[in-house]
């Protein structure tokens, strides 16, 4: 059977980017077809800045979020990173087959260094090293498939480089895995920086992110106030007029459609932004409300994430001792 492996990093509420280009493709699609996992992964938020209570509680609202979203704890596995000690296990064996190079060429590694540059600050070291963490993640379940949005693209690749490279000098171990995407909203785009990626936490202007929790009335001004493009004819270009392109993605992945087609439907921006809103609103309305239900009953979570672990470790465990053993460690 198809395996199927994916994760969200608690650094940040999640976002619309995180629901349209991940999320909700696990709910309505992979946790029905194939054996799939999905995980909060804590540790790599530690890659950056963080404050210990604020991770603790993002972690707690990430896997609510997608018990919320639709994850069945009765389909699918749910469960949070640190509670599986193999991920740790098998990054270290993954840093012994990745190049310090190929960490370095890595676009998200390149763009938070300079940025933590441009403030002064420093960069951990576990920032660079993030894709073998995040390669032993997958690796470990021998997941076949790995449904990302588009950002992830070059992290699947390193993905999988390791595991045809340890394969070839160690024996075959791994499965190698490939990216899947969704077909609209595979990077959805801050509204009010629409040539960057709607991010979690690292902007400090948060009025073009729209976050699964926020109020029905804030998502409507966020929709609203979106930057568009000069002009004023819709029309979906990507590279000319990025603004409106990703509105139209947003539509076409809340309300269905194809985005060049429903460009044609309008004449006019705020019409657009208008229905644009009110998709977004009714999207994330059953998510909320179910969102709501469940964070009342934080003792549920927990037993959903302790049994998600536990079946994790069983998963994970022989293959990992397998890469420990084929690697020469007495283990
Ligand atoms: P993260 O937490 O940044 O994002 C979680 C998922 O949401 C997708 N995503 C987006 N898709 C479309 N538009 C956006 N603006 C947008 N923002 C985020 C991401 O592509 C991702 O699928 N490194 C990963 C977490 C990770 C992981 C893994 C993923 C760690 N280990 C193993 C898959 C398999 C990350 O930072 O995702």
């Amino acid at each position: 059977m198809t395996r199927i492996f994916s994760g969200v990093k608690p650094t940040g509420h999640l976002t619309l980017g995180n629901y349209l280009g991940a999320m909700r493709r696990w709910a309505e699609e992979d946790q029905h077809r194939a054996d799939a996992l999905f995980c909060v992964v804590d540790l790599h938020a530690l890659t950056v800045e963080h404050d210990p209570a604020r991770v603790r509680r993002l972690s707690r609202q990430a896997a609510t979020l997608l018990l919320a979203a639709g994850l069945d704890p009765a389909l699918c596995t749910v469960f949070v990173q640190s509670q599986v000690d193999e991920h740790l296990r098998l990054s270290y064996l993954m840093e012994c087959t990745a190049s310090d190079g190929e960490m370095r060429r890595m676009i998200q590694y390149k763009e938070k260094a300079a940025q933590e540059a441009a403030r002064g600050g420093t960069v951990r070291l576990s920032l660079l090293t993030y894709p073998a963490l995040m390669a032993a993640d997958i690796l470990a379940y021998g997941a076949h498939e790995v449904p990302v949005g588009e950002d992830q693209a070059q992290h699947l690749e390193l993905t999988r480089d390791l595991a045809v490279r340890f394969n070839q000098r160690y024996g075959t171990t791994f499965v190698v895995p490939r990216a899947t995407h969704p077909a609209v909203a595979a990077r959805v785009m801050d509204l009010q920086d629409p040539t960057s990626k709607m991010g979690k936490s690292e902007q400090v202007r948060t009025s073009g992110i729209v976050y699964l929790l926020d109020e029905p009335e804030v998502v409507r001004k966020k929709v609203m106030r979106a930057v568009t493009d000069t002009g004023s004819e819709v029309a979906y270009d990507r590279e000319k007029r990025p603004g409106v392109a990703n509105l139209l993605d947003v539509l076409a992945a809340c309300a269905g459609g194809d985005p060049e087609r429903l460009a044609e439907e309008y004449d006019s921006y705020g019409a657009l932004k208008g229905d644009v809103a009110a998709a977004v609103v009714e999207t994330l309305r059953p998510l909320r409300k179910r969102h709501a239900e469940l964070a009342a009953d934080p003792s549920y979570v927990d037993e959903v994430l302790r049994r998600g672990a536990e079946r994790a470790r069983g998963l994970a465990r022989p293959r990992v001792d397998a890469a420990f053993r084929a690697l020469g460690l007495l283990g």
